[in-house]
């Protein structure tokens, strides 16, 4: 196979950032075809990374273009039977997370794709931060000792649009906003949870909460690990100050930091003598790296056909978490995981 050939569904503000990593910064790819539901947004988009085949129909695209794999962008509650029709006609899937809305729809998608054993690969970029990846080798190097606390916090600076304030769609803000912390949280433990918590409220998005009764946008959710660690999720939408991602795992011999609040641009000093430096603005500039290491390796996984990673499996239990800690949300107390391992 001289080049990885992609259809891309779904070219909204996920989509984009893969099409432009496809056409712009991995030889080894070749962006054939843009599928969306909305005609200009998929002509808009093919024009801007230089796509010519544009459509609205994935069944057309997969019958008439040849390609091996499919990036799916497009919303959470599409994405199974999105997989349904890439698994029918034999090709890979790099998925965005949440793999989908609900325990139920993540398990078809899971059998689906272990059954055909086509490669999946879920959109968990954080594993391929440079400095989230370096923070798992010291722990698992045992450079702070036995886990303690792993802390990871996952906040926006707008509110997500109203598809994702319905639960059925999106998975719920959990889901949309903090898949990728429970992901962190659970890549860093390596093992299966015992008991799972959570807090939530709505501060900021009364229209929402008017609109959806279980809406919240700011919460808390604690996962507890059999003999450890503990961890905590704090997570929200919309903050208006940041995009601000930052892990703090703490050992029974010393602490890591993983990320900050301040972006990478220079830092004005001024005749006040403050210094001002910009925030992240966004998660696609935050993570610029891990959307290209995690496109890459997805690439690499088919060329030498290795495990993706993380794997379906890794998007269910992401999944699963989410529905549990909604079950405490709803029951007002803890629950015990009694899901898949
Ligand atoms: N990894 C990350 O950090 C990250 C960041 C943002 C969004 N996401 C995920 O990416 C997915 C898309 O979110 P977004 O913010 O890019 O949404 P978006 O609204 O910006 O874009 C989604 C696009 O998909 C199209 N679409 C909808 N249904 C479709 C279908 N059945 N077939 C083809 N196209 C379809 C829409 O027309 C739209 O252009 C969601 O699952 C979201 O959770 C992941």
């Amino acid at each position: 196979m001289s080049k990885v050939r992609f259809a891309l569904v779904g070219a909204g503000r996920a989509g984009m950032v893969h099409a432009r990593n496809l056409t712009g910064y991995i030889p080894e790819a070749e962006l054939c075809a843009i599928v969306d539901v909305n005609g200009e947004q998929a002509k808009k988009s093919a024009d801007e990374v230089g796509v010519a085949t544009y459509s609205t129909s994935l069944d057309e695209m997969l019958s008439t273009e040849k390609i091996d794999a499919v990036c799916i962008a497009s919303l959470t509650f599409t994405h199974r039977e999105i997989v349904e029709k890439a698994v029918a006609a034999g090709k890979h899937i790099f998925s965005e997370k949440p793999m989908a809305q609900t325990v139920l729809e993540a398990r078809r998608i899971k059998d689906l794709v272990e059954k055909a054993g086509v490669k999946y690969q879920v959109g968990f970029m954080r594993r391929y931060d440079p400095a989230i990846r370096k923070a798992w080798e010291m722990v698992h190097e045992g450079t702070i000792g036995d886990l303690v606390v792993i802390k990871s916090t996952g906040r926006g600076p707008g509110l997500p649009p109203s598809w994702i304030w319905d639960r059925t769609k999106s998975g719920g803000m959990l889901a949309e906003v903090s898949a990728h912390d429970i992901d962190t949280v659970l890549w860093f433990a390596g093992k299966k949870p015992e008991r799972i918590y959570m807090e939530a409220d709505d501060f900021k998005a009364p229209e929402a909460r008017q609109k959806f009764p279980d809406f919240y946008d700011h919460y808390v959710v604690t996962i507890v690990f059999e003999k450890g660690p503990l961890s905590i999720i704090d997570g929200g939408c919309p903050v208006g100050y940041a995009y601000d991602a930052r892990m703090e795992i703490l050992g029974t011999r010393g602490m890591i930091r993983v990320g900050e609040t301040e972006g990478h641009g220079p830092v004005l000093m001024t005749l006040e003598k403050k210094a001002v430096r910009d925030n992240h603005d966004a998660w696609r500039n935050r993570f610029r790296e891990g959307y290209l290491e995690e496109m890459k390796a997805f690439i690499r996984c088919i060329v030498k056909d290795e495990k993706p990673f993380p794997s379906a499996l890794d998007g269910y239990h992401a999944v699963e978490i989410v529905e549990h800690a909604h079950q405490a949300l709803d029951q007002k107390k803890p629950v015990l995981f009694h899901g898949e391992w």
